[in-house]
């Protein structure tokens, strides 16, 4: 039997594996796959399909894997699918006719561009995914793909939560600022955060590959602290001021923010302050990322805290991508070591921010 790991829990698929329905078509899976071969080479082809350059946190991961490539002496092949996930289908299927040797893939959504990751492996292209995920239920790492590289989103909202119901004394009227809908980072970030306030979160969860932190909340949870409203803000600053402004007139008793990264929560305080009110006395708001602009919010006392994201992954791509072409066992997920920034250590590191 194989195991496979999904977002409801660890399943077991037989010798001859099962079918898996997505969007109303059933999906052959392809039982005991193993990602396409890579050969020992001195310089490769990465075709590396970003899906937007449009906050502080792609255009870092960008430079990084960019930087990193090109230091090797390696060659990139950029796409820029600019927040639409039909052009990123788009630029896989153009980076597979040029023929690129491997894909560094961070999938904007995670059920449509499994199919891509599908076609790569059909086409013997071997793909390493960044960052996010994409549908267990469809392709998984190890077996379509090589692995997965990135954060713990789920331990990334469960550390936002445990830091705002201290922080609010288990009382709070919450307005969350979502990310792109179907993205592994919002869903995952949203779970975790919910779970948490709801005495669910444990550190074994299964969409949690390292929980170490926090610590499991009370039993019963934090009953005081309730989301009052959600919506996405598409990870950008102007969709978080406009959504937040337009749920806080909605909802005027909010007096929290859980925006799914930095970008959003710094819109809401653009918002706020527009309307008079006080970020980081009337409202508390807690993020995602660590972007310089959030460490300089948090010194300037407007934002509370943000969970370290981070999104420097050309060294460990390249490295797992040379390891893989050597023949190396690949474990099915790379999981990130991130920090946490508030008041106590936000100056500290804000010179290495992006
Ligand atoms: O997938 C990671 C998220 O994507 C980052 O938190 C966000 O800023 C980016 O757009």
């Amino acid at each position: 039997m194989l195991k496979v790991w999904t977002r409801r829990g660890v399943i077991k698929v037989g010798a001859a594996g099962v079918g898996a329905v997505t969007l109303g078509v059933r999906m052959p899976r392809i039982a005991g796959a193993a990602p396409p071969p890579l050969e020992v080479k001195d310089s490769y082809v990465i075709g590396y399909p970003q899906t937007d350059e449009n906050n502080p946190w792609r255009i870092a991961q960008t430079n990084s894997v960019r930087d990193e490539i090109e230091a090797r002496g390696w060659t990139v092949e950029y796409r820029n699918a600019q927040e639409s996930t039909q052009q990123q289908l788009a630029d896989v299927a153009s980076l597979i006719a040029v023929g690129v040797d491997a894909i560094f893939l961070p999938p904007r959504e995670e059920t449509p561009l499994a199919q891509a990751v599908l076609q790569a492996f059909e086409a013997g292209i071997p793909v390493f995914c960044l960052d996010r995920n994409v549908d267990q239920s469809i392709v998984q790492a190890g077996n379509q793909y090589v692995c997965f590289i990135g954060s713990d989103f789920y331990q990334e909202g469960a550390r936002a939560a445990q830091w705002l119901a201290s922080t609010m004394n288990g009382e709070a009227q919450i307005i969350e600022l979502f990310g792109t809908t179907g993205a592994t980072a919002a869903i995952d970030r949203n779970r975790g955060f919910v779970d948490y306030l709801a005495g669910s979160y444990t550190p074994d969860h299964p969409d949690s590959p390292t929980a170490a932190t926090p610590a499991p909340a009370p039993a019963d949870g934090f009953p005081g602290m309730e989301i009052v409203a959600s919506q996405t803000g598409e990870f950008t600053r102007e969709g978080g001021r406009q959504v937040f402004e337009t749920l806080y007139q909605a909802n005027p008793e909010a007096n929290a923010v859980y925006a799914h990264n930095d970008e959003m929560a710094l819109g809401a305080i653009i918002a706020l302050e527009a309307q008079g009110v006080v970020p980081g006395e009337d409202v508390i708001l807690v993020s995602v990322d660590g972007s310089r602009d959030a460490l300089q919010a948090i010194i300037d006392g407007t934002l509370g805290a943000t969970v370290e994201c981070s999104p420097f992954f050309g060294p460990i791509a390249c490295d797992t991508l040379e390891a893989y072409a050597a023949g190396e066992e690949i474990p099915p997920q790379i999981i990130n070591e991130d920090r946490f920034f508030d008041p106590s250590n936000a100056e500290e590191f804000i010179d290495e921010a992006y």
